[in-house]
């Protein structure tokens, strides 16, 4: 297993910020559409596939996923420590979870290991959008898939064109996101081609 560094400090969220933000944006403002990422997120991933929530923050998609799917085994990803801390004390006791700490720049992963990626709220902080992408796609096992819901008004224009540029096909999965932010959410869903072109 390789070490990993952390030099993406660009967009990490801790301190006291963190409570109020898992009580009021995950807890209130994005409940329902936790519940509607996790269905969206692990049709086709048969059991034991794993599932990759990348800027877990307080993970509370990494409870719904497990919650919905317990035969998956998912794992949140957070450079934050004190994320870390409040998603492992959610996520403690809950079978086949795990969260670590790492960057979506650099995931503590094998390639082609991962059935799915997913973040949520998340692309905006990356430090750098196309190398998170490349690594995303590096883990994905052919056919898996990546999912990046952020706000419409925070997403980066190019990021369509750096999942490509990653190797990865968008698709139109619509992802109906619902809740009191549904309307200003977007989501990108690709796949990763079975065989290279
Ligand atoms: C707004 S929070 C979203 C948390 C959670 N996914 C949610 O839906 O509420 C953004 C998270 O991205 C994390 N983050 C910042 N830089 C990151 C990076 N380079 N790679 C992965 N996560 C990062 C922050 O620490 C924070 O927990």
């Amino acid at each position: 297993m390789p070490t990993h560094h952390h030099p993406h400090q660009h967009g990490v969220i801790g301190g006291w910020v963190v409570r109020p933000y898992d009580w009021f944006v995950g807890g209130v403002v994005m409940r329902s559409t936790y519940r509607r990422i996790a269905e969206a997120v692990t049709v086709g991933v048969p059991d034991g596939g794993r599932v990759v929530d990348v800027g877990t923050g307080p993970g509370r998609l990494v409870a719904e996923i497990a919650r919905r799917r317990p035969g998956l085994d998912v794992t949140g990803i957070d450079p934050s420590q004190d994320m870390l801390v409040r998603a492992r004390s959610r996520t403690a006791g809950v079978p086949r979870t795990r969260v670590l700490p790492g960057t979506a720049e650099d995931l503590p992963f094998e390639n082609e290991s991962v059935d799915a990626v997913v973040s949520s709220l998340s692309s905006h902080h990356w430090a750098d959008t196309a190398e998170a992408l490349a690594e995303q796609a590096r883990v994905l096992r052919p056919g898996g898939r990546l999912w990046v819901v952020d706000l419409r008004s925070h997403l980066d224009e190019d990021l369509g064109d750096e999942i490509t540029a990653a190797g990865l096909r968008l698709s139109d999965d619509d992802l109906r996101l619902v809740g009191p932010v549904g309307g200003r959410l977007v989501c990108l869903a690709a796949r990763k081609p079975l065989a290279a072109a």
